[in-house]
Parts: structure tokens; sequence; C-alpha cells
């Protein structure tokens, strides 16, 4: 799908909040304001699609029919089907939300994983841009995000959030969240984004890793104590990276596996 003024709206859901805009997706610059609202309580489907569909409905060139929607969401996504559900209610696991989504904003939409997004938006517009070989994209927030793509080629619905790392799930102990949750210093937060890293490294040996999720705006505090043998560095994009990708995939600049665009 693609309109002739290049502007697309991308919804980014996530375990917290749920943020939108307006893109231009030549330039990927926001040309609206980025409306965030809290993901409401619970994180149920209907809530959170009643939730985006207002959301939608305040942004520039939402009532154009012919301004693509791209809605990141944090799940694994096979054919509009979230199969899935790490920080958002049970009830998503095998619901056809895409069509949930279409039916609440009254169009089409493009719908799929919001590290997918992020990683597509590093890619066309960010600290990935134009990088040959492998790139590993990872969101630090509620739970670890990961995207893979190589040499412009996003793989969707790569998990290593959930890696098992001394017995817990990755994200549990090396998101954002837990860094939070557990009042840890950059130090020891560091330490296990160390582990983390590492094992990421020892399955898939990327060329260039970048580090995305709003907690990237501090990367001085913690990169610099990372010791790995990928080049790592912060994502340009920091929050709106999901936004940015939801919306260039929507305005159909960039594919998955299989579809090599940009
Ligand atoms: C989910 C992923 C999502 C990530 C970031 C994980 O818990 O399993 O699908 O991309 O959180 O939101």
């Amino acid at each position: 799908m693609s309109n002739d003024t290049g502007v697309a709206i991308g919804v980014d859901i996530g375990g917290t909040g749920i943020k939108g805009a307006t893109v231009d997706v030549g330039t990927g610059e926001l040309t609206s304001d980025r409306i965030k609202i809290a993901t409401p309580e619970g994180a149920r489907p209907d809530d959170v699609i009643a939730a985006v569909a207002e959301l939608v409905r305040k942004l520039p060139n939402a009532g154009d029919e012919h301004t693509p929607i791209g809605v990141a969401f944090p799940a694994v996504v096979k054919h509009g089907v979230t199969m899935t559900a790490a920080n958002v209610s049970d009830d998503w696991i095998g619901l056809e939300a895409e069509k949930l989504f279409e039916k609440a904003l009254g169009r089409d939409i493009s719908f799929l994983n919001d590290a997918d997004a992020a990683g597509l938006a590093e890619y066309m517009y960010g600290a990935a841009k134009d990088v040959a070989g492998v790139t590993l994209v990872t969101t630090l927030g509620t739970g670890i995000g990961t995207a893979i793509i190589c040499d412009g080629v996003l793989v969707p619905n790569v998990e290593l959030g959930h890696l098992e790392i001394d017995g817990h799930d990755a994200e549990t102990r090396a998101s954002n969240a837990a860094r939070e949750r557990e009042d840890l210093s950059w130090k020891k937060w560091a330490k296990r984004l160390q582990k983390y890293y590492r094992a990421c490294e020892k399955y898939l040996s990327p060329d260039l890793i970048v580090v995305g999720g709003g907690v990237s705006k501090h990367y001085e505090e913690f990169l610099p104590l990372l010791d790995l043998d990928a080049r790592i560095v912060p994502a340009k994009l920091r929050n709106n990276a999901g936004i940015l990708g939801a919306a260039c995939r929507a305005a159909g600049l960039h594919g998955t596996a299989g579809e090599r665009v940009g």
C-alpha cells in the first residue's frame, strides 16, 4: 500500500505505553507531535484496540483513507495473528489481532512485531542504515525485543529476549524494567547485559549490535562497560523506532525475509 504524500501513520504498542505519530517515510521524520498514552491496565485486546483507535483519530491525516497505518505489537505476529503474550494479557494468544485493529480503524493496516518495526527503522533511517552483514537490533524496555537484519533483509519474529540464561528468561533480568524494578546501578545492570549480549553472540555472531529502547539515551553509562566481539552502538531513533518502522512497513518501503527491498 502506498500514497502520494509519502506520509504514513505509525503506532507502537508496548507493555507500558502506546505511542503514535504521522511520519514522512521518505526522511524518517515525524510530521506530527508524538502522542503517548498509558497501555490500559491488564493490556486486554478490547481495551488496547479501543485505545489505539482513539489515539489514531487524534493524528493528522487519520481521516484520509489513503494514509497507510502500521501497528507494531509486542508479540510474535504470524499472518496477522498474535501468537504470544509476554507483557500483555494472555487473551492475545491466537487472536486475529490484525483483523480486529482493521475493524476498529476502518481500513487495512500493516501489523508486525514491535522489535521488528524498530529493526526496520534503524536499518532504514538509523544506526544500522545500509549496514551489510548481520545486525542484531535490541530494544531494552518492559521486555527485550530483538530483530535480525541480514544484508537488508529482516528475519521476522526472532525472540532472543527469551533466551534462558542462568535458569531465567533473559528479559526478566536484563530488560530496562528489571533494572528499574530492582533499582540496579548501571554497573550491576551492565553485568547482566554483558551475559545477555555474550549469549546472543554465541548463537548469532552478529557484525553489529544496536541497543535501543528509551534507556539507550543513557548509553554512555553502560555501553562502555560491555566487552563484546561485535561492534555495539546506541540506537539513533530510540523511542521513535517502533513508530517509524510501523509507518515504513505500512508505506510498503520494507519487506521481510524473502522480499528484499530497501
Ligand atoms: C516479546 C517480544 C517483544 C519484546 C519487546 C518480548 O517480551 O516476547 O515479542 O518484541 O518483548 O516488546
